[in-house]
C-alpha cells in the first residue's frame, strides 16, 4: 500500500519516488557521472574516484535498509537520487546526472527529502557536502555548521559540514 512516505509526487515531468533495489545499478551509473562532471573543478580524480568507490561499496546493502533512496525520474529514466538517514536527518548524498544537472531536479530531490524529514518529526538535515555543491546547498537555506571537513579513507577528500533546521516555523 502507498503511503505518505512512498507516493510518487511530481514536480513539472519530473517524478520523485521511493527506490526499488533494481534502481540501485543505475543510481551508482549516476553518481560516477555526476562526480564526473560536477565536480572536477574542485576534486582530482583520485578523490573523485574515492567518492564513487564508497557509495560503490556500500548502497546495494544500504538502498533497502535503514536509509531512504529517493530517485527522480523523467521520460521513464533515472537522472538523479538522494539518501537519507532518517535516524539523524543526515543527507547522507545526492547526485544528479551529468546531462540533467542544472534543471531543477537537485532542488526537487532536497524537496522531498526535506519533506520526509519533517514528517518524521527530525529538527534538521546536514551532511558533509562537497565543495562544488555549497553554493547550491546555501540558496537551499543551508548554513555551515561543525562536523568533519574531510571524508574518512585513505584518500583526503575535503567537504563543508552544513546544516539546515526544519520547521522553525513552529517554534516562533
Ligand atoms: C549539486 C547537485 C546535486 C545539484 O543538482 P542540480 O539538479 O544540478 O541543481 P538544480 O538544478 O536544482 O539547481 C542548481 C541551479 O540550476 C539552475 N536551475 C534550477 N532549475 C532550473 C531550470 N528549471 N532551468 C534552468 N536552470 C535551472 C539554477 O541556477 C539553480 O540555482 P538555484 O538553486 O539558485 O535555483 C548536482 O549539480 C550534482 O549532482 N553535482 C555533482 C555531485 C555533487 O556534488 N553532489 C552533491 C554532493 S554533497
Amino acid at each position: 500500500m502507498e503511503t505518505a512516505r512512498t507516493r510518487p509526487s511530481h514536480r513539472g515531468s519530473t517524478v520523485i519516488r521511493s527506490a526499488r533495489f533494481e534502481d540501485v545499478p543505475e543510481v551508482l551509473r549516476i553518481i560516477a557521472r555526476a562526480v564526473e562532471e560536477g565536480c572536477a573543478h574542485h576534486y582530482d580524480r583520485s578523490q573523485r574516484r574515492a567518492v564513487v568507490q564508497s557509495y560503490g561499496s556500500h548502497l546495494f546493502v544500504e538502498a533497502l535498509e535503514r536509509f531512504e533512496l529517493v530517485v527522480a525520474e523523467k521520460d521513464d529514466r533515472l537522472v538523479g537520487a538522494a539518501q537519507l538517514d532518517p535516524a539523524d536527518g543526515r543527507l547522507r548524498a545526492l547526485f544528479v546526472d551529468d546531462t540533467h544537472q542544472g534543471r531543477g531536479v537537485g532542488g526537487a530531490l532536497l524537496a522531498e527529502v526535506e519533506a520526509r524529514a519533517i514528517r518524521r518529526g527530525l529538527g534538521r538535515l546536514h551532511g558533509a557536502m562537497a565543495l562544488n555543491a555549497v553554493p547550491f546547498y546555501a540558496r537551499h537555506g543551508f548554513r555551515r555548521c561543525a562536523g568533519p571537513s574531510q571524508l574518512t579513507g585513505r584518500v583526503l577528500v575535503p567537504v563543508v559540514a552544513m546544516e539546515k533546521p526544519l520547521g522553525a516555523h513552529l517554534t516562533r
